[in-house]
Order: C-alpha cells, then sequence, then structure tokens
C-alpha cells in the first residue's frame, strides 16, 4: 500500500468528518474508527502513523461514559488530543481556525511524519490493487445508474479486472435526454465494458399507468428496478461479486457507534436475498468530491464526474400526478432545453440542481390566433449544501427569457412557463 495513514478516533465528536477531510486537505489519507477500536486492530491496519482523539458531546454510549482506552493511549502511536468542544462550547468552524490547522499539520507532519502521498494516482494504484486481490478470477455484476458513483466504480473495475465485469444499465424511461445513450457510448464503445443495456420503457411506464401518490410511484420504480435488474443477473452465469457505488458518507451518515443515524442508505440493487453476491466497494472511503476527482483521473467526461444530482425515480417525479408519455416527453424536452442553456451562460457550473416540472393540468393560451388549452412547464434551479435546506438561484432575466422562448416554440403541447422561487422549506426541491 502506498499511502500513509492517520486514524480519527471518534470519541464522541460531532466534527469526526471535517477532522477526517482536513486531514486529507494536507494531502494525507485518514479514516474515522469507532471509539472501540483496539490496539491490535490499529496496528494491523496499513501505515497508520499517528491518532487524532476526537472527543466532544456525544461521549456517553449506553450511559457509559467513552474516553480514550489505556491499551490504545499506550500502543506507541502519536496521539493529539483534539476536544475543542470541550466544556460544551463550540467553535463555530473550529478546524477551519488557523491555529488549529497549524497544530494539525504540525501533528501529522512533524510528530507523525507522515507522507503527504494521498493522491488520485497512489489511490487508483491501491484499489487496483485490493480489487484484484478480493476478486480473484471471479466474475462481477455492477447496476450502473450513470450517476457518478456507479459510472466511478465502473471505470475503477475496468481498470482492475476488465472484462470479468459486466455492467447492467437499466433504463426505467424516466432517464434525462441523451443519458442512456451516453452510458453506451462510454462504456460499451470506448472502454469497451460488457455492458448488457435493458430499455425496460414499457414496463415502467405501463406498472405507473394511472398511479398519481408520489409514494406509490417511487415504490413501484424502486421494486421493479430491483426485479429488472434481478431477471438480468440471473441471466449470467457465475456471478460472485456485486460492485456498489457506496461512498464515505452513506457510511458516515448511517451512524458511527456515537452518532445519531442521520439517515439510512440503501444502495441501488436491493441484494435480492437468494443471489447470494459478495460486495466489492472501492469508493466506500471517498467522499464526494474525491470520486469526482477519481473518475477525471480514470478518464471520464466532465459531463458524467460533474453531473447535478439526479433522484432515483428520475423524471417520474418531475411529471407530476399520473405519468402520460405526452407529459413525459414534455418534462424531457425542457430539461434539454434547460441544460443547454444553462451550460452556454455558464449556469451549469453554479447551480446546484436545476430541472424542470410538468404538472398535470392545463391552462387556456393563444397560438396562431386560436385559443390553445396546453400544460405548463415550470423552472427549478436551487442552490444547497446538504440539501435540506434550498435558496432559489436568481437567473438572470434575459437567460430566463431565452429559456422560455425556447420551451414555447420547440416543446409541443406546453403554452406557459413558470419559475418557482419558493425555497426550502417551506417547499421541498422536487414537487413530489
Ligand atoms: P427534496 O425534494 O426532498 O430533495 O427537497 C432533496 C434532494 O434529494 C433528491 N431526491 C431524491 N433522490 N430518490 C433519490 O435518489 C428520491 O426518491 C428522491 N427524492 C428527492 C432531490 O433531487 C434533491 O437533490
Amino acid at each position: 500500500m502506498k499511502q500513509d495513514m492517520l486514524v480519527v478516533l471518534d470519541l464522541g465528536s460531532t466534527r469526526n468528518t471535517d477532522v477526517a477531510r482536513a486531514v486529507r486537505a494536507l494531502g494525507v489519507y485518514s479514516e474515522i474508527c469507532n471509539y472501540d477500536v483496539t490496539a491490535a486492530e490499529l496496528k494491523a491496519m496499513p501505515n497508520v502513523k499517528g491518532i487524532i482523539a476526537n472527543g466532544g458531546p456525544n461521549n456517553e454510549v449506553d450511559g457509559v461514559k467513552i474516553g480514550l482506552s489505556d491499551e490504545v493511549r499506550n500502543s506507541g502511536f502519536p496521539i493529539y488530543t483534539f476536544d475543542y468542544e470541550e466544556n460544551g462550547t463550540m467553535n463555530p468552524m473550529p478546524v477551519e481556525d488557523a491555529d488549529i490547522q497549524e497544530a494539525l499539520r504540525s501533528f501529522v507532519f512533524d510528530t507523525c511524519k507522515a507522507q503527504p502521498n494521498w493522491n488520485m494516482e497512489n489511490f487508483i494504484a491501491d484499489q487496483v490493487e485490493l480489487i484484484r486481490r478480493q476478486v480473484g478470477d471471479q466474475k462481477v455484476l455492477l447496476a450502473l445508474s450513470g450517476g457518478v458513483d456507479s459510472s466511478v466504480v465502473a471505470a475503477l473495475l475496468l481498470k482492475a479486472i476488465g472484462s470479468q465485469l459486466t455492467c447492467v444499465h437499466v433504463n426505467h424511461g424516466l432517464l434525462r435526454k441523451g443519458e442512456p445513450e451516453q452510458v453506451v457510448q462510454v462504456f460499451r464503445e470506448e472502454l469497451n465494458a460488457n455492458l448488457v443495456y435493458v430499455d425496460a420503457t414499457d414496463r415502467f411506464l405501463d406498472k405507473l399507468a394511472g398511479i398519481a401518490d408520489p409514494e406509490k410511484k417511487r415504490k413501484i420504480i424502486g421494486a421493479e428496478f430491483i426485479r429488472v435488474f434481478e431477471e438480468e443477473a440471473r441471466k449470467l452465469d457465475g456471478i460472485k461479486f456485486l460492485a456498489q457505488g457506496t461512498i464515505y458518507p452513506d457510511i458516515v451518515e448511517s451512524g458511527t457507534k456515537t452518532a445519531k443515524m442521520v439517515k439510512s442508505h440503501h444502495n441501488v440493487g436491493g441484494l435480492p436475498e437468494d443471489l447470494q453476491f459478495d460486495l466489492v466497494e472501492p469508493l466506500k472511503m471517498l467522499f464526494k468530491d474525491e470520486v469526482r476527482a477519481c473518475g477525471s483521473a480514470l478518464g471520464l467526461p466532465d459531463s458524467m464526474v460533474y453531473r447535478q444530482p439526479f433522484p432515483g425515480p428520475g423524471l417520474g417525479v418531475r411529471c407530476l400526478g399520473a405519468i402520460t408519455r405526452d407529459r413525459l416527453e414534455a418534462v424531457r424536452e425542457s430539461d434539454a432545453i434547460l441544460r443547454e442553456e444553462f451550460a452556454k451562460s455558464g449556469l451549469d457550473r453554479k447551480v446546484w440542481q436545476y430541472f424542470t416540472i410538468v404538472p398535470d393540468f392545463k391552462s387556456v393560451g393563444v397560438r396562431d390566433n386560436a385559443r390553445c388549452f396546453d400544460w405548463p412547464v415550470i423552472i427549478r434551479a436551487v442552490n444547497t449544501v446538504d440539501a435540506m435546506t434550498a435558496t432559489v438561484e436568481q437567473i438572470d432575466w434575459p437567460v430566463l427569457l431565452k429559456i422560455t422562448d425556447r420551451i414555447l416554440k420547440e416543446v409541443p403541447g406546453v403554452n406557459r412557463v413558470c419559475y418557482d422561487i419558493s425555497p426550502k422549506p417551506t417547499a421541498t426541491i422536487e414537487w413530489e
């Protein structure tokens, strides 16, 4: 293994992730470990150079106070005690504080003598070796959605095991314009992947016909996705492993031993119980920006690596109420125009998420001197850090007018464009 490592020992801090990121920002790999890790376990981990004991308010587990164990204290590793949350007071941005940055830097380099060798080239080299060791000459299956995480996993596995990987791309008919084509182009044509492309559009739209309740729609899409994926998996022989695009926040947010669970994460694939796979999760120690850097280093196009977030149920939750094919096309076409114009004006690099919505009602308008009765298109463009709250992007008027003009001219069945200026809360980002 090429990388040195610092262990961030979770002794009840709420800022474990920030500390781990601050160490990685210094060019040194870091991992968060549970408070009850043993000295033997620490010694078994590759290249541990030191420990950051990260105390804080969650320092009680099952009614018992936790702290640095004598065993770890006496294990011989340099230890830095980072309890900036002492006495119940919390510095607002402690890890960014210049003195703390300097103390961290000095601990990592002067005390621990760690080398700043955490970079994508070394990460990829290490993962290729680990994947080959884990997989041997067996076969691996991956549900490739075309999202950032699954695309980067696919590229990494292709580099490590090439034709031992089979990717399955299920098109549920609710993807954006050009998306399935890009997945086929990049992975099958350019990267030579074994790619099974399943166009299940009719199957999904038939199941969804007449279903107006948003949660029911989500459940149908999720369940059907697993069913299609499972059917494809059963057609393949001798698959031993399932690869997943699990990333570090999925693991951290699902709860460490001291922190409460933020939200549970379940990855696509849903692990059909009788399909008995072992998991390959090569990105599980990366933060999102590192996943993107990894994808770029592996040669994936920017349009894949710097994609905006896109919900699993896709355009299905933007074609409001019971999905119909004509309105779904109106969502897809208006979304494509919005994305094109955002790219032209540079807004695609600035705005966190932007898309269009088509509601299930019509309004009166006038076209070619005659009355028309058509759908409206709603534009949404929001900025957020964690998707829990969001503010609306103040799109320049000329850009908004250009987008409106194009939607009204180019999208059949649409006579009105609205801009949603509601923040979250009270609105959510999606309409369903
Ligand atoms: P809301 O609408 O809750 O959205 O403000 C917050 C973020 O989550 C995305 N989102 C979903 N992602 N499956 C997903 O994978 C879903 O069912 C889903 N619903 C919302 C949404 O696009 C936004 O980024």
